[in-house]
């Protein structure tokens, strides 16, 4: 099959669809590879690397559609991308199309077969969605520990403890993906930690995994106890296909200690405390009743080499099953099936078609 790559026009997106390794293993099998001139230096990868693996490079990224079936991008086509796609590419990115009705609408009218990384599932979970959480997640204590300083307008807690000086405390709203990356990393950095969940077995767990922190069974006035003397908050709920609850009111923010931090990973949807506004990685925090809050809506984006890596080794098999076997590849495998949110104008995700009062029809109708 011909694969394209596309270099990412989305603002400072600097992640790539295809790194030179995997570039290397999709040649291996018999595909032919098609990389638009520098798109993997945002992530540090040279064309000559992309040369080396096997890929040809293209300038225009219009020719590189036109050329092949499979096209490989990180974020959702910008306006100006729309043209590009046609009814013989499958496109395989993160759509959200949800939040875009232009989006979904141009898609639409592309007649491509789009698959959205945040819809693929696999045993229930979502594949594609888990690199990008754990790199929040690991992200999220390093900011915190960054923004505790006090030329940054922190308290002045050093995260790892010093001999005879007093321990950082962290608390953790959520233990999936991204809490659980958030907790490895307090712990790493040597914090007292305190992470709260409503889910008793994930509870169970991570207490056997990582024993030396505090867990406590999710509410409101059970955080509110914790809150009066806690050097960082990290906010990672999630409860899908929902806002995220709050769990932290303004009352509740005044409790901390001045100049203490939050960092709310859930702000994406729409954040687990009160007083949580998106920010971009051009201004990430502010100041409220005290309290510096940091809520960046793509933390992956400010560490795109590792997000890259990391977010290709998990679509690479995908990728390399839908070269293989084009859409049969769908038929063969219902977790990638879910992926398919559109199929020649078809909206096939009854969320996407719900979002916009659009007709949903069943994928297998269709293929
Ligand atoms: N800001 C970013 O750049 C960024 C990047 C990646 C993920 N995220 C977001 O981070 C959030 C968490 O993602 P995830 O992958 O860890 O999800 P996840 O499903 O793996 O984990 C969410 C956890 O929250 C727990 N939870 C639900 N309600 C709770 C409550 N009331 N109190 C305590 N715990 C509760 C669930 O039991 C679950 O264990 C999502 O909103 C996701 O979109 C943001």
């Amino acid at each position: 099959m011909k694969i394209g790559v596309l270099k990412e026009i989305k603002n400072n997106e600097n992640r790539v669809a295809l790194t030179p390794k995997s570039v290397k293993l999709l040649k291996k099998a018999g595909n032919s590879v098609f990389v638009q001139k520098n798109a993997g230096l945002g992530s540090g990868f040279t064309d000559k690397e992309y040369r080396k693996a096997g890929a040809k490079i293209v300038k225009n990224a219009k020719k590189i559609c036109k050329k092949c079936r499979l096209i490989v991008k990180i974020k959702e086509p910008m306006p100006k991308e729309y043209s590009y796609f046609n009814k013989e590419n499958i496109l395989f990115t993160y759509f959200h199309f949800a939040s875009s009705k232009k989006l979904t609408l141009a898609m639409k009218k592309s007649k491509t077969t789009c698959i959205a990384y945040e819809t693929v599932e696999k045993n229930g979970k979502l594949p594609l969605l888990k690199p990008m959480s754990e790199v929040a997640g690991k992200m999220s204590a390093i900011m915190g520990a960054y923004y505790l300083a006090k030329p940054y307008g922190g308290r002045g807690t050093l995260m790892s403890p010093v001999k005879n000086s007093v321990n950082a405390k962290t608390v953790i709203l959520g233990g999936g993906i991204v809490g659980t990356a958030a907790l490895e990393n307090s712990l790493g950095l040597g914090a007292n930690v305190v992470l709260f969940e409503v889910n008793s077995k994930r509870i169970k767990q991570l207490k056997k995994k990582f024993p030396k922190a505090k867990y406590k069974k999710s509410s409101k006035k059970a955080i509110e106890k914790e809150l009066k003397n806690t050097d960082l908050l990290i906010g990672a709920v999630l409860v899908p296909g929902a806002k995220a609850p709050k769990l932290v009111s303004k009352k509740m923010v005044k409790l901390m200690p001045k100049n203490s931090v939050i960092v709310d990973v859930a702000v994406d949807q729409g954040g687990s405390v009160e007083t949580i506004k998106p920010t971009t990685h051009a201004k990430p925090v502010y100041e409220k009743f005290g309290v510096k809050h940091y809520a960046v809506a793509n933390m992956p984006g400010a560490y795109p080499r590792t997000s890259t890596i990391a977010l290709t080794n998990a679509t690479v098999p995908y990728i390399l099953k839908l070269a293989k076997n084009d859409l049969n590849a769908v038929k063969k495998d219902k977790g990638l099936a879910s992926g398919v949110n559109m199929h020649k104008s078809f909206i096939t995700n009854e969320s996407v078609a719900k979002a916009f009062g659009l007709k949903y029809t069943d994928l297998k109708k269709v293929l």
